[in-house]
C-alpha cells in the first residue's frame, strides 16, 4: 500500500513538474512591463475584455513568439509550445469569455481612401505611415500625452499575428478604457473601416522592409579595429586632435586599469580616451535611455608587442542589440564617426 501511494506521489509531482505553470512563466517573463495581473505598464494592458474578445489565441501565440521588432515587445522564440500554450492559457484566465476562432476572411477595401483616412483619424496617435506612437514604450522616451502609447501597426511582428478580422474588429469597437474609441461609436461606417484595414494591410510590403534594415547589421562585428603605425603617446596625441577635430568634447583619458590598481602602478600602455558631443548623446537617450550604457563614447589605445591599436564599440551594433530600428540613423551617423576618428589617428 506504501508503495502505491508512494508511486502516486512521484506522478503526481512528475506532473507538477513537467506541466508548465502560465502564470509563473507570465510573472517570470511578462509582467514586468504588462503589470502582475496584466493591467498594463510600459507594455498594453491585456487583461481588458475589449482586448481578449477581438483577439484569438493564433493572435497571442503569434504575438509573443515575433514580438514586436523595433518596438520594446521582445520576441519569445525560446519558450517551447508547452510554456506558450500555459502562457496563452493564464493570459485566457482573466476572462470568462471563449476566445474567438481565428478568422482568416480577408476583407476587402479600397487602400488609397483608407489611406487618406489614416492620416486624419489615426495618424495623430499611431503616427505616420502607423510607425506607432513617438519612443519605444520606454519610460523618458516618449511624450506623456497618452495614457498607452499607441502601438505601431507597421510593424512586422504585429502584421504577421494579425488577421483582417481582428482589424476590423479592433478598429470598429476599439478597446474600452483606452485612447483606442471605437470608431464605428466616432461616426466611420462600415465601408471607411473596410478602407482602412485595406491599407493597413497595406503597409505590409514596408514592414518586410524594416525586417531587412533590422537583420542589416547582423554581420557587422562587434568592435572597430585599427593598427596604428605610430607610437603610443603620438597615437594618443593623433586621437585627442581628430576627437577635438571631429567637435567633441574630450572629457577624460584614463588607465584601462585606472581605480583597479594602485595609483602609479597603472599599465601605461592602455589608454582609454573618454569623450562626448552632447548633441548625440541627448538625442540618442531621448530614443533610448539604454544607449546610457555606452556613454560618453570611448576609444581604448593599446600597445601589445610593439604594436598600437585602436578599438571601439561598433555602433552599428547597438540598433541590433536593442531591437530598435530609430536608434538606426544615429547610430550609422556615430559609425561614421568612430570610424573617421580611427583613421584620422593612423593615417
Ligand atoms: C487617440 C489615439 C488613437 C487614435 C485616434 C487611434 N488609435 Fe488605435 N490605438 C490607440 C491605443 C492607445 C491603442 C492600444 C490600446 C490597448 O491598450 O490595447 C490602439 C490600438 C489599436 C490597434 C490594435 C493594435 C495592437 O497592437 O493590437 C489597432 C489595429 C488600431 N489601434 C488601429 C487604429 C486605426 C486604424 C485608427 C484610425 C481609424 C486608430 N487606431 C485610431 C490609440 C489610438
Ligand atoms: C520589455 C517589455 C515587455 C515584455 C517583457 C513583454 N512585453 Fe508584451 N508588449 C510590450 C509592449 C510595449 C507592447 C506594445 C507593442 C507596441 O508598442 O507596438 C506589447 C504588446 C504585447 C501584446 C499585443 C497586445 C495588443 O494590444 O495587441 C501581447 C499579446 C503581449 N505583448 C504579450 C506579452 C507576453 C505574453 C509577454 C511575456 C511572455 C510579454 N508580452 C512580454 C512590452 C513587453
Amino acid at each position: 500500500m506504501k508503495k502505491i501511494i508512494f508511486f502516486f506521489v512521484l506522478l503526481f509531482s512528475m506532473n507538477a513538474y513537467s506541466a508548465p505553470h502560465g502564470d509563473e512563466l507570465f510573472a517570470k517573463h511578462c509582467s514586468s512591463c504588462h503589470g502582475k495581473d496584466g493591467k498594463g505598464g510600459v507594455g498594453v494592458p491585456l487583461a481588458m475584455p475589449s482586448f481578449l474578445n477581438s483577439v484569438s489565441d493564433e493572435f497571442l501565440k503569434k504575438t509573443i513568439r515575433l514580438g514586436r521588432p523595433g518596438r520594446i515587445m521582445p520576441s519569445f522564440s525560446t519558450l517551447s509550445d508547452a510554456q506558450l500554450n500555459a502562457v496563452v492559457r493564464h493570459i485566457r484566465s482573466w476572462s470568462d469569455k471563449q476566445a474567438p476562432a481565428e478568422d482568416s476572411t480577408v476583407v476587402k477595401g479600397d487602400k488609397k481612401h483608407g489611406e487618406k483616412l489614416f492620416a486624419s483619424r489615426c495618424a495623430q496617435c499611431h503616427g505616420a505611415d502607423g510607425k506607432g506612437g513617438k519612443g519605444t514604450g520606454v519610460t523618458f522616451s516618449r511624450k506623456r500625452d497618452l495614457p498607452i502609447i499607441a502601438p505601431a501597426l507597421n510593424n512586422a511582428g504585429f502584421l504577421a499575428a494579425a488577421s483582417d478580422v481582428m482589424l476590423r474588429e479592433t478598429i470598429s469597437h476599439g478597446r474600452e478604457g483606452t485612447p483606442m474609441v471605437s470608431m464605428l461609436d466616432a461616426g466611420m461606417s462600415k465601408k471607411d473601416i473596410d478602407d482602412v484595414v485595406a491599407y493597413v494591410r497595406s503597409m505590409e510590403a514596408q514592414a518586410e522592409k524594416l525586417e531587412v534594415s533590422l537583420n542589416k547589421n547582423d554581420d557587422e562585428p562587434a568592435i572597430l579595429v585599427a593598427d596604428s603605425p605610430y607610437g603610443m603617446d603620438e597615437t594618443v596625441e593623433n586621437l585627442k586632435q581628430a576627437i577635438t577635430d571631429q567637435n567633441f568634447t574630450l572629457i577624460r583619458t584614463d588607465y584601462l586599469d585606472h581605480g583597479l590598481v594602485p595609483t602609479g602602478k597603472e599599465n601605461k600602455k592602455q589608454v582609454v580616451l573618454h569623450f562626448c558631443n552632447f548633441g548625440f548623446l541627448f538625442e540618442a537617450l531621448a530614443i533610448d535611455p539604454r544607449v546610457g550604457m555606452f556613454l560618453p563614447c570611448r576609444v581604448t589605445v593599446m600597445e601589445r608587442d610593439g604594436k598600437v591599436q585602436l578599438s571601439t564599440i561598433n555602433p552599428k551594433r547597438l540598433s541590433k542589440l536593442f531591437n530598435n530600428h530609430e536608434l538606426d540613423e544615429s547610430c550609422d551617423a556615430m559609425y561614421e564617426v568612430y570610424s573617421s576618428l580611427l583613421e584620422d589617428a593612423t593615417l
